[in-house]
């Protein structure tokens, strides 16, 4: 883990408040679901903001991220050449050589994204991957999937892409080795409510608001069955049995 000042080299908008921003990378080696803290603006807001890796791509690292607050619209605002300050990468990552065969990955909404780098991995290690994606209304990083993914399943909950509901709809851990989740915390649980029933592992990768990123603050503690763990550090992905 290191903190770097980079330089944004890309920053595209793919749908309402959808950005897609590409930076150079240091030599660190990154496991898909990790995240990392991120800050290009001075100190009237203090707090970097964790942002998951979406796209390893040689030297640049790609970021897909919602515009929700100050620290995002910053960040949207960025132009090539701008500077940018990563601490990372942070977290513990999905266990990708745990598994073998076949893998169903599970997104809805702004989780999405992590599971892009996550799926590349996992077919280079050799398994076949399904996708599951949830959107409200707009699509996005289709196509990225589309290239890496056996086969996938698309749900908007206003009917304009695909199933018209919940991706937990149209989800089926049965015929799966392991499934890796990433979305809101409600289709989460609702995926892993699937598994157990199922006696599927299931691996999740939580949300919460964080300040260091790096386990010293605390903020970030959610409970589990093992105690609290810290989602940043003991995370943010955790195996649905401690959930
Ligand atoms: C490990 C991790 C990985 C993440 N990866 C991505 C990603 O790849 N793409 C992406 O778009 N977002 C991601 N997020 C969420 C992102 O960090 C927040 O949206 C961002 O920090 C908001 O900053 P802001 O200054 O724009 O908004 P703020 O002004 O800080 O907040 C605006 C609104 O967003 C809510 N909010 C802020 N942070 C969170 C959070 N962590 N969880 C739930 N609600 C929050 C606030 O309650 C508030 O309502 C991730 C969060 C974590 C913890
Ligand atoms: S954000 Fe500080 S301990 Fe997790």
């Amino acid at each position: 883990m290191q903190l770097i000042t980079s330089k944004v080299l890309f920053q595209t908008q793919l749908a309402t408040n959808i950005f897609h921003l590409i930076v150079a990378k240091n030599e660190e080696q990154i496991l898909p679901g990790q995240f990392y803290m991120l800050k290009a603006w001075e100190d009237d807001l203090p707090l970097m903001r964790p942002i998951s890796v979406y796209n390893v791509d040689n030297d640049k690292l790609h970021f897909l991220y919602k515009v929700v607050g100050k620290g995002t619209d910053k960040l949207s605002k960025l132009e090539p050449k701008a500077d940018i300050e990563l601490l990372g990468p942070l977290g513990n990552g999905f266990p990708c050589h745990e598994f073998s065969g076949n893998i169903a990955l599970v997104g809805g909404g702004i989780g999405i994204p992590p599971l892009f780098e996550t799926a590349k991995q996992l077919k280079k290690n050799g398994c076949k991957v399904d996708i599951y994606l949830g959107y409200k209304d707009e699509l996005f990083a289709i196509e990225a999937f589309a290239e890496v993914c056996e086969k996938m399943f698309i749900a908007t909950e206003n009917g304009k892409e695909g199933y018209k509901g919940f991706v937990t709809n149209i989800f089926n851990p049965q015929n799966y080795n392991a499934i890796f989740t990433c979305g809101p915390e409600l289709m989460m649980m609702k995926v892993k409510e699937f598994c157990d029933s199922q006696q599927v592992p299931v691996w999740l990768s939580m949300e919460s608001r964080m300040a260091c990123g790096i386990g010293a603050c605390l903020v970030c503690a959610c409970k589990t069955k093992e105690g609290m763990k810290r989602c940043c550090k003991d995370g943010p992905v955790f195996s649905g049995a401690i959930l």
